[in-house]
């Protein structure tokens, strides 16, 4: 059988390194990167650390309005599948890579197989939630990664082409946070490329949504409260938000600005924060896995199954709010999980090769 898979950004050769490793025993994989992530430290250093085999094409599209990325993306996928003639395509996420694969396959009447089905925000103001909606609608077989997920599958009609499989994030925490080295732990670097000596004590903060970083006020407000707390905060950059970081954090010491880290290093941070305050998707499930307690600055639940005994809270960017939701108490029950037995990749390539 022929796959071919399509990612484009940083979380995505994540999920895929897991189910590639495991695919490629038993059919064969074209890997296209469509450059949306281009950055040495946002796209290669994903594929060497995590030994994703390198993509057979690689289109250099990134960057523009969200229209004109997509149907760049659309124009340019399309003519891969012509070539190709695959069996199936996979695809990740929620990021306009992924819309814009899926809608070259389905026109083309090939499979779309999507992982991370499911996840709603409830408003079309969100760019990844109307990329979730027309992915998944559009697909013939939904992977969501838990129960909630699929239950927005259900009330969406798609019942019956959903099946939960787990979260490949947790497979990917779980196989390569029992490899990480010193090299690792110590591997960050500030703007200018000098390295950064990590403090015993610190706290891991990521922020990158648009909605969080268009505007320098609403930055200020997360750095402003990062600023006031027991240690310093650790922010690798998403190079998006490199000069206005650079402008905003100014006079605040307690940050450590840093380029953005390869995965091996950031869940190294996960594991060794205090606390973690984010943004990002990834990040608020890996501060779950590890049992840190997190704040996410949204104003949309994406991932409830983290929100239990407090353990994830949203907040608004606001210093007063972050700093108190911050300080509450968190209840870990150990014996919950759901976000499967790391074990998501394999359900992904049964479902692949065989439904
Ligand atoms: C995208 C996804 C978001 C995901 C994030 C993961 C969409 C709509 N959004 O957002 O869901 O959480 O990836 O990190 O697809 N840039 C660089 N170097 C890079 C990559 C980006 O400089 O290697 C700059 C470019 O100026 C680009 C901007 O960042 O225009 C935004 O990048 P883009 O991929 O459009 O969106 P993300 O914010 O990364
Ligand atoms: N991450 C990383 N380097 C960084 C920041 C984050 O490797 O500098 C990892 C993080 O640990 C998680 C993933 O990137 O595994 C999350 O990606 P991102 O926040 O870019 O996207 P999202 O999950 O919000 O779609």
């Amino acid at each position: 059988m022929k796959i071919v898979t399509v990612v484009g950004a940083r979380p995505q050769f994540i999920k895929a390194a897991v189910v590639s490793r495991i695919l490629r025993k038993d059919a064969e994989e074209i890997i296209v990167h469509t450059g949306q992530h281009y950055d040495y430290n946002m796209s290669d250093i994903f594929f060497e650390e995590l030994n994703i085999p390198t993509p057979d094409y690689n289109l250099g599209i990134s960057g523009g309005s969200h229209g004109k990325m997509t149907g760049r993306m659309l124009e340019a996928i399309e003519e891969v599948l012509v070539k190709e003639q695959p069996d199936k395509v996979l695809l990740y996420g929620d990021t306009n890579s992924t819309m814009a694969a899926a809608l070259a396959a389905v026109k083309m009447h090939i499979p779309v197989y999507h992982v991370e089905a499911g996840n709603r925000f409830g408003t079309l103001d969100s760019p990844e939630e109307v990329n979730r909606i027309v992915t998944d609608h559009v697909s013939t077989c939904l992977m969501p990664c838990t129960e909630s997920a699929a239950k927005f599958l259900e009330k969406e009609g798609l019942a019956d082409k959903s099946h939960i499989v787990g979260d490949p994030m947790y497979d990917a925490f779980l196989y390569y946070g029992s490899k990480l080295t010193d090299k690792d732990r110590n591997a960050i670097v500030d703007f200018d490329g000098n390295p950064v000596a990590r403090p015993e004590s610190f706290y891991y903060l990521t922020c990158h949504r648009q909605e969080n970083t268009d505007t320098d006020d609403k930055l200020r407000e997360i750095l402003v409260a990062m600023n006031e707390l027991d240690a310093p905060t650790i922010y690798p950059v998403h190079p998006r938000n490199k000069d206005r970081v650079r402008r905003v954090s100014s006079g605040l010491n307690n940050i450590i600005a840093a380029q953005p880290v390869g995965y091996l290093t950031s869940i190294s941070l996960v594991n060794d924060a205090k606390k973690i305050v984010t943004d990002s998707g990834g990040l608020q499930r890996e501060a779950f896995f590890a049992g840190k307690q997190c704040v996410t600055v949204l104003d949309f639940v994406v991932w409830p199954e983290t929100m239990v005994g407090n353990r994830n809270q949203l907040s608004k960017p606001d210093s007063g709010e972050i700093l108190r939701k911050l300080s509450d108490v968190q209840t870990i029950d150990d014996t919950y999980k759901p976000f499967g037995n790391g074990h998501a990749g394999d359900k992904i390539v049964e479902l692949l090769l065989n439904n």
